[in-house]
Formats: C-alpha cells, sequence, structure tokens
C-alpha cells in the first residue's frame, strides 16, 4: 500500500522552475531514499509532504487524501503523522535535553508527567544518549545534538519520517549513529524519506532509491537493481559522473 503519492508535482519559484512533474510512491514500512544536485528541490519536495510548501500544480497524497487542498488546520493532524527532520535539527537552546524532549509530548500528548518522564528515558536510552537530560544542547557536541534532535522528531512515534540530510557534516562515528536510528525505527514499522548525499548511508538503510533530475525523479531502483548495474544513472551521479 502507498502510503505517499506525489503525481504531477510543478513547482517554480518566479521564473526558477524546480519541478516539472515529479512523481513518485512511498510504501508503507519503505524507506525511500532521494538523492540529486544541490538545488534540485529536495528540501522544497519534503516540505511539500506538510504542507509547507504549495505545489503550483500536481497532488500529494497521504493515505490517498490530497494535502495540498486542505486548510492549515487540517494540516495540523497531518502533520502530527509525519515528522520532518530538519536539516539543522534545531533544538531550544534554553532548555535541556529532557524539557526539549518533553515539549512536543506536553504540546501534542495529555500524558500526566510520570509517562512523558518514562517516554523520555526510553528514547534516550534507545539511541544511547542515556545520561543526558539535564545537559544544555551548548554542551553537547554538534553530532550529539543532532542525534537529540532526532530524537525529539520522532518522540511521537509519527507514521512517517521525512529526513533532510541528517548526517551532513557530522563525523564518521556520529554518522554511525544517526545510521543505526534510522534503521531502529524502520525496523519498527516506520516509513521514510532520506533525503541524503551520503551514499554509504543511503545503501544501507533505503529500500529504494530515487534521484531528482531536470526537475524530475530521473530514475528509481531497489538498491539491489542499482548495484548491479554498472551504468545505472544513479551510480552515475554517485560516482561523479553526471550532475
Ligand atoms: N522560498 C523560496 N523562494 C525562492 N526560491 C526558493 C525558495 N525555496 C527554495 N528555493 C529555490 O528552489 C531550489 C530548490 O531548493 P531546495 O529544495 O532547497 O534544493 P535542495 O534541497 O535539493 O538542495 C533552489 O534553487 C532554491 O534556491
Ligand atoms: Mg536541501
Amino acid at each position: 500500500m502507498n502510503l505517499i503519492e506525489v503525481k504531477n508535482f510543478y513547482k517554480s519559484f518566479g521564473k526558477k522552475i524546480v519541478h516539472q512533474g515529479v512523481d513518485f510512491a512511498v510504501k508503507k514500512g519503505e524507506c525511500l531514499g532521494l538523492i540529486g544536485g544541490s538545488g534540485t528541490g529536495k528540501s522544497v519536495l519534503l516540505r511539500s509532504l506538510i504542507g509547507l510548501e504549495h505545489p503550483d500544480q500536481g497532488q500529494v497524497l497521504f493515505e490517498g487524501q490530497d494535502i495540498t487542498k486542505l486548510s492549515e488546520n487540517q494540516l495540523i493532524d497531518i502533520r502530527k503523522k509525519i515528522a520532518y527532520v530538519f536539516q539543522g535539527g534545531a533544538l531550544f537552546d534554553s532548555m535541556t535535553v529532557y524539557e526539549n524532549l518533553a515539549y512536543p509530548l506536553r504540546a501534542h500528548t495529555k500524558l500526566p508527567e510520570s509517562e512523558i518522564q518514562e517516554k523520555i528515558t526510553f528514547q534516550l536510552s534507545e539511541f544511547g544518549l542515556q545520561g543526558t537530560e539535564s545537559v544544555y544542547p551548548a554542551n553537547l557536541s554538534g553530532g550529539m545534538q543532532k542525534r537529540v534532535g532526532l530524537a525529539r522528531s520522532i518522540i511521537l512515534h509519527p507514521d512517517i519520517i521525512l529526513y533532510d540530510e541528517p548526517t551532513a557534516g557530522l563525523d564518521p562515528f556520529n554518522t554511525k549513529r544517526i545510521q543505526e536510528m534510522i534503521l531502529q525505527m524502520k525496523s519498527k514499522g516506520h516509513t521514510s524519506i532520506l533525503v541524503t548525499h551520503d551514499m554509504p548511508v543511503a545503501f544501507a538503510v533505503c529500500d529504494r532509491i530515487a534521484m531528482l533530475m531536470n526537475g524530475r525523479i530521473e530514475a528509481i531502483g531497489s538498491v539491489d537493481e542499482i548495484e548491479e548495474k554498472s551504468n545505472h544513472l544513479i551510480l552515475q551521479f554517485v560516482q561523479g559522473e553526471i550532475r
């Protein structure tokens, strides 16, 4: 079953045409990789999936419902089910790690504090971040901040997680930890889209990889299909032969 479907998606900014007929679908439980050169519109596409950007033409279907037609109020429900892990993954600097993770739980649920605490303790330990509860973001390394940011994004257990370059600028250790976090969420059945330039990570966690080029999905295939064919368009892109 397709959880997300993007159909004939067009988007321009002024004279700049970014998307001209993007089509793809994401199945329930799948992790779809989305690659493409800088400025090809990967982030705009992700933002469109939660109604933060609006296509000039086309449809964005979530469980069969076209979200481009929804009001801001109706989008609130959609945004509870789809988490967008921003490129920066910004934490609130004036709050501890605990307060940062408690924030979405307090804003969107009526859970008693004891259960909020339980959830936070569990989520932090799942991701190897136990013991950081009372630390302020400024006192964490950049890599740890990203991992806490990811933990906060998924603490409401959204159906779908959109990762926008989650490992950009991270050292190998933290990249590996983020990769494990993504795999862990996938093993629990969460559906995801991973925008990344980090091909080892994409090949390790994605079921299929799609490439955005010339305003469209120019190539899409399973990781096995891509690795099998030495002249696959996606391999050519990955190897820096085309842009
Ligand atoms: N709000 C905006 N106003 C004008 N141009 C924008 C806006 N958002 C994105 N763009 C342009 O759209 C193109 C695609 O942006 P983006 O989705 O951020 O690319 P990517 O994430 O693939 O690097 C870029 O050329 C960018 O400058
Ligand atoms: Mg981007």
